[in-house]
């Protein structure tokens, strides 16, 4: 897995929204040189950093990966630093799903992305998948590794940002529960190209979003780095898979000791060769 800069520049140019010609006329430096940077066949001259941070509107860190390294961002930090478990250890259902559509006939790669503490990461390893997972909260990370050591299987866990991550491995299963809905609209194609590029064939994803419903009031986190799915959007993603399973939930919740609703989406599709 890589988080580089060239793919960087490019992922917050077009979040901006402007051509490489446009970047390149405001700092001054052909469009090739940019382009060049981009595919990753050079790099800028460090003194052009902070222009390049000023006109993309992000932290040279960010532009070179390490945002991951910041200042906490997941509201969960705290809920996870404490010693009893904010999700329980029941895994998700959505985990049972993978067991009867891909059983662990052979140790599958799996990734789960968003892994929280680990309750399902922990749970496919002890299963027999060959499990990788990631969270941006540090204390998610390292309960998910206590998880795992204590009932004695391992689990390869590491602390990203999904805006930043991008695959270049093929897994057997992408697995996520309620966590794609950090991932900005501007960069979900991206994002969903790479994870199905990335997907071994006849591997599947199993996704959940949170998705928008006129009936359902806002979560009370309300964090300011969620962005919510229009309701089939995630579908859309996968036209030309075998959708496998997808289906619409409402279910309560007591997140933030508020009780509330959710609305969530639900996938899981096949990559069959075609
Ligand atoms: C609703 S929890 C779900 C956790 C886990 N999948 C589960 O089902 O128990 C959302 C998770 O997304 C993680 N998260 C938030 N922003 C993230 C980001 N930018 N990159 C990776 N993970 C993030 C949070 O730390 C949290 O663990």
């Amino acid at each position: 897995m890589k988080l580089t800069f060239g793919k960087n520049i490019s992922k917050y140019r077009k979040l901006k929204n402007i051509t490489q010609e446009e970047l390149a006329s405001k700092l001054g430096i052909t469009f090739q040189a940019v382009s060049k940077w981009e595919t990753g066949q050079t790099y800028p001259d460090i003194t052009q950093l902070p222009n390049l941070s000023d006109i993309l509107e992000v932290s040279i860190d960010k532009l070179m990966g390490h945002a991951v390294y910041e200042k906490k961002v997941s509201i969960y930090e705290d809920e996870y630093a404490r010693d009893d478990y904010y999700w329980g250890l029941i895994p998700s259902t959505m985990c049972y799903k993978v067991l009867s559509i891909l059983p662990p006939a052979k140790p599958f790669k799996l990734l789960d992305i968003g892994c929280g503490e680990g309750k399902d990461a922990v749970f496919f390893a002890r299963n027999g998948y060959d499990v990788t997972a990631f969270d941006i909260a540090d204390a998610g990370i390292e309960k998910t590794k206590r998880l795992a050591d204590k009932l004695g299987v391992h689990v390869n866990v590491f602390k990203a940002d999904i805006l930043d991550m991008r695959l270049d491995t093929c897994y057997d299963i992408l697995y996520s529960n309620g966590v794609l809905h950090y991932i900005k609209p501007g960069l979900r194609e991206e994002i969903f190209t790479n994870y199905r590029q990335y997907t071994a064939t006849n591997g599947i994803h199993v996704f959940s979003v949170f998705v928008v419903k006129p009936f359902i009031p806002p979560a009370p986190e309300n964090e300011s780095n969620a962005h919510t799915w229009i309701s089939g959007e995630l579908f859309s993603h996968y036209s030309d898979w075998m959708i496998k399973e997808c289906e619409e939930i409402i279910f309560d919740c007591n997140s933030a000791g508020i009780p509330h609703k959710h609305a969530m989406n639900r996938i899981i599709a096949e990559k069959i060769p075609w």
